[in-house]
């Protein structure tokens, strides 16, 4: 394989070498995020699976750990650790604590392959999540089946239990566990099917939102991955949750969509994070191109909310904050910073600095038809990846025919999202990382998250616009 090291992303995690997917067990622990990832320790292609570890202060900066839970290989029988989720048993309900200690618990899908099976397993660490030991009594859930998969659990309050969903993939349906102790689990309910049922439901999560900024005012949301017409599609329903069941209050046979590009999927979120933030974290991948030594990276973490529109409650999601916050103490050389600038057709060209930067802009589209970026620009030639606004469609996008081919699914390399301008303004976001774009639009209203392959040398950036477009403001950091 050839080394691809100008599509090795500055400010999102990879692993250092091999293969990765889904993100697992997101716990914050110790002022540290706790990232354990769907792995291959050996080779660059998906098999092994094990957890792969890092932990992070500020969401940019990884340090790399060793492998946390590996791949178990007896004589008869082989054991991959597929995606879960840890918790922090802060009062020992498990008894896996010692010395007054709290254990972290992995609750996650043994995938037996042999077997043809997948049952729940969960391990514990006593040195901080490190490491991990399996539960001598697993399987904690067994029901003798092929696709069963995913947990993710959390503790709730008011009935005093943890929660667990979990994918029953060919039915459609999500499944609800409550347990005292991570160790015997009884059934509450199941949600489904709904929404998109056309593919298998994988890596299910259920998470309490704030609602227009009102720390009193809570809605359930329920995630659910799974491939879409192209690609991956992540599909959430909003509802409401007592504890043994999940009701949702979606339009029925509407599907909401978590994110609008080709690449972002198998998410889950931190939910223990300072400052009561929700952060949700996907992978990235649209298998377009190989990259080496390393394949498939996590998205920008999204702190994640809800807001009453016009189309009812909407989930919203912006980079972290903590995120944001590091950002100045990463970004090299000045910021660059302007107001007011006229675009009518080719506009203002932008260093393009090794592909890795961040810009916010807001645009005065009254007078246009698109405006937007070309980014990933190759010097002599039209190849780019063009972004932004279409004011008469009325969509954000992502445009890449310009730089690559798909013979494929050729219809991915257009990526839309329904969007509104609010009196004339776009808001945009452009998060590019050597081969992840990830655009905001709206203050987090919707997200196109993709993969792009530009040639090494194509970095050109800049503004354009079809009809006269004004650059309200533009920040813009390396
Ligand atoms: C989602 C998924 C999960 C599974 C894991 C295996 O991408 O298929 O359902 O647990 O990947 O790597």
């Amino acid at each position: 394989a050839v080394p691809t090291p100008h599509w090795r992303p500055a400010y999102h995690f990879t692993p250092p070498a091999n293969w990765t997917n889904d993100p697992n067990g997101l716990v914050f622990l110790n002022g540290e995020f706790n990232l354990y990832y769907q792995h291959n320790p050996f080779e660059n292609k998906w098999g092994h699976m094990s957890w792969g570890h890092a932990t992070s202060k500020d969401l940019i900066a990884w340090k790399h750990l060793p492998v946390a839970i590996p791949e178990v290989i007896t004589k008869d029988t082989t054991t991959w650790i597929y995606s879960g989720s840890v918790v922090l048993d802060k009062s020992n309900t498990s008894g896996f604590g010692i010395n007054g200690k709290p254990p972290l618990v992995a609750i996650f899908t043994a995938d037996q392959p042999k077997q043809k099976k997948e049952s729940q397993f969960i391990a514990y660490s006593n040195d901080g999540g490190l490491s991990y030991k399996q539960y001598s009594h697993n399987p904690v859930i067994d029901l003798n089946m092929h696709d069963f998969r995913d947990p993710n659990v959390f503790w709730y309050q008011p009935t005093q239990q943890w929660i667990m969903t979990v994918s029953m993939v060919d039915d459609h349906m999500v499944r609800f566990y409550g347990s005292k102790n991570l160790k015997d689990w009884n059934k509450l309910s199941d949600f489904g099917p709904a929404g998109f049922t056309k593919n298998g439901w994988e890596c299910p999560s259920l998470l309490p939102l704030v609602v227009d900024g009102n720390p009193d005012n809570i809605k359930w949301v329920l995630f659910v991955s799974s491939g879409g017409e192209h690609g991956p599609l992540i599909q959430y329903f909003v509802g409401d949750f007592d504890g043994i069941t999940f009701k949702s209050v979606n339009e029925t046979n509407k599907v909401l969509k978590v994110d609008y590009g080709d690449a972002f999927y198998a998410a889950i979120a931190w939910r223990d994070a300072p400052e009561n933030k929700k952060i949700l974290l996907g992978w990235l991948q649209n298998g377009r191109q190989e990259t080496y030594p390393w394949k498939g990276q996590m998205s920008i973490p999204h702190d994640l909310s809800l807001k009453t529109t016009g189309d009812g409650l909407v989930l919203n999601q912006l980079p972290s904050v903590f995120v944001t916050r590091a950002l100045h103490k990463y970004a090299t050389g000045k910021v660059i910073e302007k107001t007011n600038i006229d675009i009518n057709g080719a506009g203002l060209k932008l260093p393009g600095n090794g592909n890795a930067y961040w810009i916010d802009a807001e645009f005065d589209i009254r007078n246009a038809r698109k405006a937007g970026f070309n980014v990933v620009g190759k010097a002599g030639t039209d190849k780019k990846v063009t972004l932004g606004y279409d004011a008469e469609k009325q969509l954000l996008f992502v445009d890449c025919t310009g730089s690559e081919k798909d013979n494929k699914s050729p219809e991915n390399l257009i990526q839309t999202a329904p969007m509104k301008a609010i009196n004339g303004i776009v808001k945009v976001k452009v998060l590019l990382d050597r081969s992840s774009l990830e655009v905001f639009g709206n203050d987090g209203e919707k997200v196109i998250s993709t993969m792009i392959y530009p040639d090494k040398d194509a970095t050109g950036l800049a503004l354009f616009s079809e009809g006269a477009a004004v650059v309200k403001s533009l920040k813009m950091w390396n």
